[in-house]
């Protein structure tokens, strides 16, 4: 009996550390927090989703998905400066994941 008690709060204990280190990571900030260039992605990049953390994806994959973007940005005839796009990625490199 007080052995599935201490199992079960340990459990629960363990699922709010988890639910704490998420939510800092959603609510958090960003890298570089402050700068022109988060600004920049958090206008761009928060029209259709939240914004996604810098660190989920490693560098390729941040070209595989801003390429991805600029699709779904046409097909909602959401106008990106070509500029503006390549800060965006450069950002996003300086502070990918590392793998
Ligand atoms: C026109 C709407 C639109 C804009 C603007 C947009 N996205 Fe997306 N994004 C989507 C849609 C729709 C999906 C889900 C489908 C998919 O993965 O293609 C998505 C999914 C993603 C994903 C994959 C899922 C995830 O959360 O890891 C990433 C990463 C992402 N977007 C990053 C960006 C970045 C960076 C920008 C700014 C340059 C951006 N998005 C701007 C529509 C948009």
């Amino acid at each position: 009996m007080a052995r599935s008690f201490e199992k079960k709060y340990w459990r629960a204990a363990l699922f709010m550390g988890v639910v704490t280190f998420l939510g800092s990571c959603a609510a958090g900030s960003l890298p570089e927090e402050g700068s022109p260039d988060v600004a920049l992605f958090r206008n761009k990049c928060t029209v259709c989703h939240s914004w996604p953390h810098p660190r989920r994806h490693n560098t390729r994959e941040w070209d595989h998905y801003l390429k991805l973007m600029e699709g779904h940005m046409k097909n909602r005839e959401i106008s990106i400066e070509r500029q503006d796009m390549e800060t965006i990625r450069a950002y996003l490199h300086r502070n990918a994941r590392q793998d």
